[in-house]
């Protein structure tokens, strides 16, 4: 078998983590129970690209154990955890191509090595397998590919303007806009690791401190609350007046980039869009201002235009570039400007990545089912799913909720049948 980690010898220490983080994913362990017996996923060969972490773990072992044949690459070069892709190697026997802190011609070639193997199914976070695949169909796609499931906004995104273009050669299923995942990955996963990601890297006391959220969508109502929890003076920059209104009534300040980058001291961006703090932005920060970015591209931050106005660099700590610009002051650059609360920590709890990882496995065997029947368009996860990941959640945490009493029901059908 073929497969390219860092240090294979890490295996056991990754088996141990990954065990600590199926220990916290109930609803998936019964997932994976049931894909043990009916083996839905049988024969099924599956190329996923994944931020390889103790959770994506599980997730492979859930979809092998639903018969899956799996390949697997990291879907950033920062994100993998090295221990865990030596362990999906050597326990799992999973071609896993992902080193940490890989450049860009390597991280390529390990999405090229994972698709190599002709799979029928993608797992993307971020879009780039998809991507791939389309400049390059006949090597890639020279038998049919039955569909795909894609993790995150940004990936979303690339695939609905695919798809619009009429473009998409294959139906994939949005995860990401199941409410079981952006309602909590997006909100409390990304909010936690992100102060986690900015507090391991710096070791800075948020309270007190002006934190500069750019982008008020799930992830960063998550990194706002988190801040703010954490006793920092939390500022939001948007475009959107509906999410800078929602912003204001959540108690916070809201103003445009340009004034916020003379106050704050810690700035993190979450828009899924591009050069959002830029060079003009930058001159203007206080001295030992902290940037950095949690959305899945590296290219919210104008870092060429960082590059440009700085007089030197050097590494700080891990994970901390300090700039020392031609105006004097010094920029702190956290992670290259890649997602923070993986490149510095470990990414969303394992818990939360417990229903984002329901959708993952659900969607694939629904893909499985009824990929002749889908157009080649982008699909929400069917409600029905969404709902029952939900409910077995809750009783997983031990939280019972209400039933309606059979008055309550009437009354409500009375309503949609209009008397
Ligand atoms: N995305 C964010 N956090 C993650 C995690 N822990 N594992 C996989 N993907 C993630």
């Amino acid at each position: 078998m073929n497969y390219h980690v860092k240090d294979i010898k890490l295996a056991k220490k990754g088996a141990l983590r990954i065990e600590w983080a199926r220990n916290n994913m109930p609803v998936l362990g019964l997932v994976g129970a049931r894909f043990k017996k009916e083996q839905p996923l049988k024969g099924l060969k599956l190329a996923a690209c994944l931020h390889v972490t103790t959770e994506t773990a599980v997730l492979m072992e859930v979809l092998k154990a639903g018969g899956a044949q799996l390949s697997l690459c990291a879907s950033n070069p920062l994100s993998t955890q090295d221990d865990v892709a030596a362990s999906l190697a050597v326990n799992l026997k999973i071609p896993v191509f992902a080193i940490k802190g890989e450049d860009t011609k390597t991280y390529y070639s390990h999405i090229k090595s994972a698709l190599s193997f002709q799979p029928d199914m993608t797992m993307d976070d971020g879009a780039d397998l998809v991507s791939t695949i389309h400049q390059n169909f006949s090597v890639y796609g020279r038998k049919e590919i039955i569909g795909g499931t894609e993790e995150t906004t940004t990936g979303v995104i690339r695939l609905r303007a695919l798809a619009a273009q009429r473009k998409l050669r294959y139906p994939v299923i949005a995860v990401n806009d199941a409410m079981t995942k952006h309602m909590f990955d997006n909100r409390y996963g990304t909010g936690q690791s992100t102060l986690d990601g900015i507090i391991r890297a710096t070791n800075k006391l948020i309270a007190g401190s002006n934190f500069v959220v750019c982008g008020y969508g799930w992830c960063g109502r998550g990194a706002a609350m988190r801040a703010r929890g954490m006793g920092a003076n939390v500022i939001v920059v948007e475009v959107d007046p509906l999410k800078g209104l929602e912003a204001v009534m959540d108690g916070l300040q809201v103003m445009p980039i340009r004034d916020a980058a003379r106050i704050g001291d810690i700035f993190v961006t979450v828009t899924g869009d591009i050069n959002v703090i830029r060079g003009e932005h930058f001159v203007l920060m206080k001295e030992g201002a902290i940037v950095c970015n949690s959305g899945h591209f590296n290219a919210e931050l104008e870092i060429p235009a960082l590059e440009k106005l700085k007089k030197s660099k050097r590494v700080i700590r891990d994970f901390v570039e300090e700039y020392t610009l031609k105006n004097g002051r010094r920029i702190n650059l956290l992670g290259e400007g890649r997602l923070i609360n993986l490149a510095a920590a470990e990414g969303h709890p394992a818990s939360v990545m417990d229903m984002s990882f329901c959708n993952q496995a659900l969607g694939a065997e629904y893909l499985r089912q009824h990929y002749k029947e889908l157009q080649k368009t982008v699909y929400k996860v069917p409600d029905p799913i969404d709902h029952e990941i939900a409910r077995l959640k809750l009783k997983s945490m031990g939280v019972r909720i209400d039933t309606l009493t059979e008055e309550q029901k009437r009354y409500l059908s009375s309503w949609e049948m209009g008397t």
